[in-house]
């Protein structure tokens, strides 16, 4: 990429102060110590905010903030990019066969069975990230590549290969291999066996999986994480449907899998929980002396913020985030329970954990925790007054809103209900750090959604999602000032690639991708991130590049 100039004069992320607008709430929240934590950054916030209005010029953020270890990198996941779909041995997954059978179920009705073939072109792809100035990379291991036919086929040698050739290359170029065990994916004979994750008997086939990955590459990989996102994954695939197997039930929909809304999900995240255990047990036992790695897992965040002072929507932003990210967190992190708030509302929908589990469990303690943040809502109480029930909070009896008296919570994404509020990653991050006694903390994804119909050049001159990332950067930076004890960051994504249930109709890319020619275009954003690590420039002031007015107009 050409060199650049700083971008600090003129990219200027809209902060809009969710914090402003709530101090009564924030008396409220401090009665936990880790509301407490989470609120002083929210008053803090308040006040830079108002700063950044006076002063747009002293806006922004430098690598300089970040200890120099500190990782920065960009994540991708297998299914989302790889293509090559049954090429050297791989076996079919849950999302080929999901893809090919269901096209109805994606928005373009389109597969991965391309992606972005970067099973083959992975070389100039790690050309372009490291061109970047990251020292880290986030990506995913397929688990039908390695393990066609699960634990009762043979190790397929030539995806063993690929992964070998990606993590060699990444080193030779001095980025970091940070390694994802499931992301969404699962060889498809291995759903059809257990209907995903929901038979025990996934949790063995998980453990061999990941001791095989381990075995492997585990001389080379030293941050591992075992699973993606478990806490939105199981509900896409067993509560609201949409994901394979898509099971769900009234009041969430009627799946054509079938299902029971009101207790798959958590049948399904219990065995993950143990199948995580089992992988952490396996690499303490036999791998982490030698290997000197780590191990955590990753979970999806939204802050919630009560809706209005009233103890309801306090009581509601506390109980969402409870079934949001301590469903697996406080099992995991604090030994062998589900979080009250859960057991009080689900009852005996929820499993409980046998002493042999809870022993397990005090070996599968995660050396960290991975945070994927994009966004933060109101929450609303759905115990003291009705709300539709059938969505994402609802089995925690709330409702997200984006809009509070007329005003949005931040500005707009491309993705419903997913609003920009960089503001509010600060008090996540304090948060997760008060309740889990500052255990290390990654935030794994963050990034902002465009829609491909979008005209090329608002995708390309993508100011609003510079903006985003300086935002997010700088609030993470706050919170490192103000003794947040996180140690990476990594944007979602490297490239445009296969949204799931989206297809190619949304964007995250730093690089724009023309599924038609496989070819890749820096946008503003990766010009931005590559001058914001490299101190070498703004995106601004690219030649080729028309001005973008709308999100600093
Ligand atoms: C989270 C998931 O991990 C990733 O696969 C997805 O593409 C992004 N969020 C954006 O929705």
């Amino acid at each position: 990429m050409p060199r650049t100039s700083n971008p600090r004069a003129r990219t200027r992320p809209r902060a809009r102060g969710i914090a402003s607008r709530r101090q009564g709430q924030e008396r409220s929240q401090s009665k936990g110590s880790e509301m407490a934590a989470a609120a002083r950054g929210i008053g803090v916030a308040a006040a830079l905010a108002v700063l950044a209005a006076l002063a747009p010029a002293a806006r922004g953020v430098d690598r300089a903030e970040f200890p120099p270890e500190f990782l920065f990198g960009a994540a991708t996941s297998a299914y989302q990019i790889e293509g090559a779909y049954l090429e050297d041995g791989k076996g079919l997954c849950n999302w080929d066969v999901f893809t090919h059978t269901r096209p109805g179920a994606i928005r373009d009705g389109r597969n991965g069975d391309v992606a972005d073939d970067h099973y083959h072109l992975y070389m100039g792809d790690l050309e372009i990230l490291q061109s970047l100035g990251v020292n880290a990379y986030r990506f995913s291991i397929a688990w039908a590549r390695i393990l066609p036919r699960g634990r009762l086929g043979g190790v397929n040698a030539d995806g063993v290969a690929f992964y070998n050739r990606l993590i060699d290359t990444l080193l030779q170029k001095g980025i970091q291999p940070f390694v994802t065990l499931n992301h969404f994916d699962m060889p498809r004979e291995l759903e059809a066996r257990y209907v995903g994750w929901l038979g025990a008997g996934i949790r063995e086939e998980y453990a061999y999986f990941a001791d095989v990955c381990f075995a492997a590459f585990g001389d080379r990989v030293k941050l591992w994480t075992t699973f993606n996102e478990p806490n939105l994954v199981t509900k896409f695939q067993y509560m609201l449907g949409g994901y394979p197997p898509d099971h769900c039930s009234p009041p969430f929909g009627n799946c054509n899998g079938g299902g029971n809304s009101l207790r798959e999900p958590y049948v399904a995240a219990h065995n993950i929980i143990m199948s995580h255990a089992a992988a952490v047990r396996a690499y303490r036992d036999r791998y982490q002396a030698q290997q000197g790695g780590a191990v955590g897992i990753v979970v999806a965040m939204k802050w919630y913020e009560p809706l209005t002072n009233a103890t309801e929507d306090v009581a509601a932003a506390r109980r969402a985030q409870a079934f949001e990210t301590e469903w697996f967190l406080d099992p995991i992190m604090l030994g062998g329970d589900y979080p009250r708030a859960m057991r009080e509302l689900l009852g005996s929908n929820l499993p409980t954990f046998t002493p042999e589990e809870q022993e397990l469990l005090r070996h599968g303690r995660a050396d960290f925790i991975g945070l994927n943040h994009y966004t933060a809502v109101y929450a609303k109480d759905c115990i003291a007054s009705p709300c539709d029930l059938g969505t994402y909070e609802g089995n925690a009896l709330v409702l997200a809103v984006g809009e509070r008296d007329g005003v949005k919570i931040g500005g707009d994404t491309a993705l419903n209900g997913f609003y920009v509020v960089p503001e509010a990653l600060e008090p996540a991050i304090m948060y997760i750090n008060a309740r889990y006694k500052d255990t290390p903390v990654y935030i794994t994804e963050n990034g902002f959604s465009q829609w491909s119909d979008t005209s090329r050049e608002e995708l390309i001159n993508d100011m609003e999602r510079v903006n985003y990332l300086q935002g997010y950067i700088t609030y993470l930076a706050r919170a490192i000032r103000n003794g947040a004890n996180v140690r990476g960051y990594f944007v979602w994504t490297l490239l445009d690639n296969f949204e799931w249930t989206f297809g190619y109709s949304m964007r995250y890319g730093l690089y724009h991708v023309d599924f038609d020619t496989q070819e890749r275009t820096p946008r503003k954003s990766a010009r931005w991130y590559q001058g914001f690590l490299t101190g070498d420039g703004s995106p601004t002031d690219q030649d080729e590049a028309p001005q973008a007015l709308r999100a600093d107009s």
